[in-house]
């Protein structure tokens, strides 16, 4: 099993990865003495395929554990769903020993994350991140929060879980559309910050494509190493140094609302948001033609979306406006450098932007 330290004084915490790294639960649990009771938030089709895995890795080490399942979609990440959990945790938390298992994807990790940072001003959580996503990203940073009509993710809280476990064995049974939806997130790692990553995904794809389990693991390593690094020195992205992970994110995002949040899932929305700022990173010359080139043909080669069809461009600029890294009027994008280097630019010119639309479209 790869273990990595994410430093952030007392609020420190490890990231397990590794294949049956759940067998080890109880045990890293029991170190860390976050309580008795595991309270764990799931949806009915991760219970019924790893469910058991879980609760026998608890039980075994003396454990008590209660599955509370929501709905398997985005409108988990709700107010009133927060409410419901919330009533329900009270209720069960007679011995005042519970503590929080957020056992899925991103979804079920930002609700579960929440739901710890508000009840009782807090109690501990882990993370036991299901998919390539969450493993690489959501799951790690402490981000968490639910969404409002008015937007996604408009409600939240820093808030740093206690142990984040990947178990890479989870990723077997993803869809190819959810596998390569993560993947999107490892090639904006590779791209911002990792040439090395960038070769190991030209060089693998037919193994990555195969689910083979030695390189899924080494993916999830080398992206949490980045973010868990980056984490560490801007926790609350005061610095511009977290917010490299958001390469691809400015439009992508808009990309994503532009197409009610359906005709998309996050990492193809990802990959037309990478395209369209490697694209804005070459005409202001800040990247090579040729790395240019480069940067986009990983993107083609995972098979990711390369255009964004049918969706009106006035609707993406008009969704990018309401980006929450907006200050101001100044729009925030990350650009790339050289193929493993970003850096942050604001106030980007619309002539650049809707160039950069056009080259999608
Ligand atoms: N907090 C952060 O820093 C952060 C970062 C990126 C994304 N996010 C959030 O993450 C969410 C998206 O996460 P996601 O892509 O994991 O989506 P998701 O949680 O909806 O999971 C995708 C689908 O995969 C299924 N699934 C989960 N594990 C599985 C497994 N092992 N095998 C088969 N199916 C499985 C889920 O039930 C679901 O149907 C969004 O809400 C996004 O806003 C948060
Ligand atoms: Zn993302």
């Amino acid at each position: 099993m790869r273990k990595i330290r994410l430093n952030l004084g007392q609020r420190s915490y490890e990231i397990l990865i590794g294949r049956h790294a759940i067998d080890q639960l109880g045990k890293y649990l029991k170190k860390l003495d976050l309580g008795t009771d595991a309270y764990i938030l799931t949806n009915k089709l991760i219970k019924a395929k790893y469910g058991s895995q879980i609760s026998q890795a608890l039980l075994k080490s003396g454990f008590n554990c209660y599955f509370k399942l929501v709905a398997d979609s985005e409108k988990s990440k709700s107010i009133a769903c927060v409410g419901g959990v919330i009533n329900d945790i009270a209720r069960r938390d007679f011995k005042k020993r519970i503590f929080i298992i957020a056992f899925g994807g991103g979804v079920i990790g930002d609700l579960a994350g929440f739901v710890a940072s508000v009840y009782k001003r807090g109690i501990p959580y882990i993370q036991v991140p299901t998919t390539l996503l969450a493993q690489v990203d959501s799951s790690i940073g402490g981000k968490t929060g639910v969404d409002l009509c008015a937007g996604k993710n408009l409600v939240g809280a820093f808030y740093q879980p206690k142990l984040v476990l990947s178990d890479t064995a989870f990723l077997k049974s993803l869809s190819t559309r959810q596998l390569k939806a993560g993947l999107a997130e490892v090639i904006k790692y590779a791209l911002i910050a990792d040439k090395n990553l960038f070769n190991l995904l030209l060089k693998k794809r037919a193994d990555i494509l195969k689910y083979d389990p030695s390189v899924l693991e080494k993916l999830v390593y080398a992206c949490s190493l980045i973010k868990s690094g980056l984490v560490s020195r801007d926790e609350k992205e005061a610095l511009d140094k977290r917010t490299l992970l958001n390469f691809g994110h400015t439009l992508g995002h808009a990309i994503e609302a532009a197409g009610g949040f359906s005709k998309y899932n996050h990492g193809e929305a990802i990959s037309l948001g990478m395209l369209a700022a490697i694209e804005i990173s070459k005409n202001l010359e800040l990247l090579k033609v040729a790395d240019a080139q480069a940067a986009r043909s990983l993107i083609k080669f995972y098979g990711l979306p390369e255009k964004i069809g049918k969706l009106s461009l006035a609707k993406i600029i008009s969704a990018h406006f309401h980006d929450k890294k907006f200050k101001g009027n100044k729009n925030k994008f990350v650009l790339l450098v050289s193929l493993g280097k970003a850096k942050v630019v604001t106030n980007v010119g619309s002539e650049f932007i809707r160039g950069a639309l056009k080259s999608i479209s």
